[in-house]
């Protein structure tokens, strides 16, 4: 855990304990969606369950062996994830959350080292993909469970006094043209 701006984060650059080094075998189960994982926001929600999705999606394409596919699918997790970040940290702004610049610094790390992954697998690592699926699930679910439901209070209060402006919607509409996940 780091601290950054008074409050411990878990950053994509650590991973859990014992969980460092490649060992070649790759996860294959597809990640369930467990009500653990309910922020309780459910424009949040619906976008980290498509996240989810992604994941089940490169270990499916993975699993095929297909290298056009797992960097397509990889692409698009790339894509939707930094498309949620963006969202997700607009709401903290409107909100006013405490951690935000904290919050978006350890986004931008993650996004970083999809990024790495990303370029690691273009050059030819399959195991890239090894290592990207034990990040997920392990920074990823991580982050969901403590990082992000530690701003909810916050964006509850501030979604409940915004209803009617209709900036939810508006704000839904320009990062993920009118459909909200
Ligand atoms: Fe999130
Ligand atoms: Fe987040």
């Amino acid at each position: 855990m780091s601290d950054i701006g008074g409050r411990s984060f878990f950053v994509a650059t650590e991973t859990a304990a014992g969980t460092n080094k490649p060992t070649g075998d790759l996860n294959m189960d597809h990640l369930e969606w467990t009500k653990d994982l309910n922020t309780g926001v459910n424009v949040i929600d619906k976008q980290h369950r498509r996240i989810v999705d992604y994941i089940n999606q490169l270990v499916d394409a993975t699993e095929t062996g297909d290298n056009e596919s797992i960097s397509d699918v990889f692409d698009g997790l790339i894509d939707y994830t930094i498309t949620h970040f963006t969202f997700e940290e607009g709401l903290q702004e409107k909100a006013g959350y405490e951690f935000r610049s904290a919050h978006q610094r350890v986004h931008k790390v993650f996004i970083k080292k999809l990024g790495e992954y990303k370029k690691d697998f273009d050059d030819g690592n399959v195991d890239a993909v090894i290592q990207v699926n034990r990040m997920l699930r392990n920074w990823l679910i991580n982050h969901i469970k403590n990082d992000d439901a530690d701003y909810v209070p916050a964006v509850q209060k501030m979604l409940g006094t915004e209803k009617k402006s209709g900036w939810l919607s508006r704000s839904l509409g320009k990062f993920f043209g009118g459909s909200d996940a």
